[in-house]
């Protein structure tokens, strides 16, 4: 079941989704690559807790990454591979790649717009051989982006996730189609990722090597992988269930108030990014849709899209309290399953959980 990522092994085929803003950290990404899955930092805001956050973001951020990256492959010992993901829509999205691939990391995974140029950010860092990897909604994009990447840098990508609608946080896909998903319609991953090994054959073909496609967004367990792999994934990308674990980078908070979440407090949201996110229905959703959330009253220009003249609140403050635990004032990002998780677990149980349930739907 292990799979090779440009030339490297990754144990088992499991990966852990960047979670931001400061879920999953070198703590987390380093418990689950020590059991061979591949951890992922999200580059997100990741220095909120350095001393000097509020005076110079951005230096804290990078800074706290590259401690970051270092710790969680010390952590990994070597076991499996340590990835970040950095989201295109932010300002600081370039440096944090170049940060994260000086660092030693094994790959970066770019969601959150299509990464066109993410080779050459890598090409500016020769020592770095890491696989560069992009999160997509379907065939179009998978398409899109090897075509880029094909005639402008003469490369594709080493491996690709594929993130469907049932995904927690900011979402590729319009709300009524979110909602539609969550409503037990039939799942349209599986016909999502025919779409892309369709979108990638030809690519595989001209590079004489496989792409390998992690599915990702509502991934119940190893039995739900093993369908997908049967489908032609090369495994599954899981980020909901790994919060409720010790090792997680959430305050003890966080994963309260997702234990205590049921089905019905998962809502879509419309983020200041200007794209749906999932979410719980925290008083803050609440006061947004009641229009009594106060505006927010100063910005650090973090995400490219977001205007701050009209966005309803800051959500980079919002990820930080519900980082934090802050019921009140917290965006709780979750996936669609979230209702399931109701215990607390550590992420080798988490890990064996789902390779047992992979080789018992054999
Ligand atoms: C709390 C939370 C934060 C997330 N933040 C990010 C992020 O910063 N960047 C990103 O690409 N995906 C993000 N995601 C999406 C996950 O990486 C993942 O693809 C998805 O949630 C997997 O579905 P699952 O949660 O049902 O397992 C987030 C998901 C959650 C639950």
């Amino acid at each position: 079941m292990a799979v090779t990522i440009r030339g490297k092994r990754l144990p088992l085929p499991i990966l852990q989704g960047g979670m931001g803003v400061g879920i999953s950290l070198d703590r987390l990404a380093g418990a689950v690559a020590a059991c061979g899955g591949m951890g992922t930092i999200s580059t997100a805001f990741c220095g909120f807790q350095e001393p000097d956050f509020a005076q110079n973001p951005n230096a804290a951020n990078l800074r706290a990454l590259e401690r970051q990256v270092k710790h969680a492959k010390e952590l990994s010992k070597g076991a499996g591979l340590v990835a970040v993901n950095a989201m295109v829509a932010t300002s600081q999205y370039a440096d944090s790649v170049r940060t994260a691939l000086r660092a030693g990391v094994d790959a970066v995974v770019c969601g959150a717009g299509l990464p066109r140029d993410l080779p050459a950010i890598a090409a500016e860092v020769p020592e770095s051989d890491a696989a560069l990897a992009p999160i997509v909604s379907g065939g179009r994009a998978a398409s899109l982006i090897c075509k880029l990447w094909d005639k402008h840098y003469g490369r594709v990508p080493d491996f690709v996730v594929l993130e469907g609608p049932l995904a927690g946080g900011h979402l590729g896909f319009s709300k009524e189609d979110a909602l539609e998903s969550q409503a037990g319609r039939p799942k349209p991953l599986s016909d999502l990722l025919r779409e892309v090994l369709d979108a990638l054959a030809p690519f595989q073909e001209k590079y004489g090597r496989d792409i390998p496609v992690f599915v990702a967004g509502g991934v119940k367990n190893g039995a739900e992988m093993r369908r997908y792999m049967d489908e032609g994934a090369a495994g599954a990308q899981f980020a909901t269930r790994f919060i409720a674990t010790e090792e997680c980078d959430a305050s003890e908070g966080y994963k309260q108030a997702l234990l205590d979440a049921r089905q019905e407090d998962i809502t879509i949201v419309q983020s200041p990014v200007g794209l749906p996110g999932r979410a719980l229905r925290s008083p803050l959703i609440r006061r947004v849709e009641a229009g009594t959330q106060p505006r927010p009253d100063r910005c650090v220009k973090c995400l490219v899209p977001c205007d701050f003249k009209t966005t309803p609140y800051c959500i980079s403050r919002a990820l930080i309290a519900a980082r934090n635990g802050d019921w009140e004032n917290g965006l709780f990002f979750c996936g669609a399953n979230a209702g399931e998780v109701d215990r607390l677990s550590t992420v080798r149980e988490q890990m064996e959980q789902i390779i047992e349930e992979w080789r018992n739907a054999r």
